[in-house]
Parts: C-alpha cells; structure tokens; sequence
C-alpha cells in the first residue's frame, strides 16, 4: 500500500496535535511504525457499530474516558476506559465507542484502516469515514 503520508521526521507533541483540531470522530495520523498508524482523534458522544475483519485495533486513552461496547459470541460488553487506559479490540469483533463526556484517544492500526471499518451500521452525519487525515501541526 501507497503511503499517503511520509513519517515525520520531527517530534510531535500529543498535546499540539490534538490542539490542531476540533473535529469528532476524525482522526489525524501523528506517525507510522512499519505498517502501522499512530493517530489521534477527539471524540464525543457515540461512534456506530463497526467490525474490522482483518485487523485488531488499540486505543490509548490521553484525555476524558472512553468507553467501547463489545459484540462478542452472542453477549454484549462494555469496557470503561479512564485516563491513561490501553484496550485493544480483537480483529472481528463488533464494537461502538462512545464518549459520554468527550474524550482524547490514541489509536494504533494498519495503515488503510477505515474508521468506520469492514461492515457496519448506518453511519451516522457525524461520523468521517477516513483511513486518517494528515496532521498539519
Ligand atoms: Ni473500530
């Protein structure tokens, strides 16, 4: 896969980049780690259901908490993820982020990764399907 991209070759400060932004649910790519994304995103209220069928998908949690509802073998979950808590959902599993209070989130994917995943729900007007945006930092 082409990179849309390059790597930066500077540091980049979390809190710069999130402060480049205001949009929810959209996230910016800070760096890459072999075929890997770093990004960020703001998000508040709920994303939709959406399942990734090749890949799993990490979450960081820098500001706020998140909390990611979990479609697996029949039952549903829900995880709480405060400040600082790192989660990763498994490659097929449904699931829906939702932020009740807004939060600050980091992600970590291959690259190409559509937000909205391999198959899902209605999406939703609030809701970027994006493989990530560039940072303009
Ligand atoms: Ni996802």
């Amino acid at each position: 896969m082409s990179r849309n991209t390059a790597v930066n070759s500077t540091p980049v400060a979390l809190a710069t980049a999130l402060a480049s932004f205001e949009d929810l649910w959209s996230p910016r790519i800070v760096t890459r780690v072999n075929d890997y994304d770093v990004r960020v995103a703001k998000v508040a209220g709920e994303h939709l259901w959406h399942a990734h069928d090749d890949t799993d998908e990490f979450f960081l949690v820098i500001e706020g908490e998140l909390r990611i509802s979990l479609r697996e073998e029949g039952t549903e979950r829900t995880v709480a993820l405060p400040r600082g808590s790192a989660f990763t959902v498994p490659k097929g599993v449904e699931h829906r982020p939702y932020a009740p209070s807004g939060a600050s989130i980091l992600l970590f994917e291959p690259t190409g990764t559509l937000t909205v995943g391999d198959r899902h729900e209605e999406i939703p007007a609030h809701v970027d399907v994006t493989t990530g945006h560039v940072l303009d930092v």
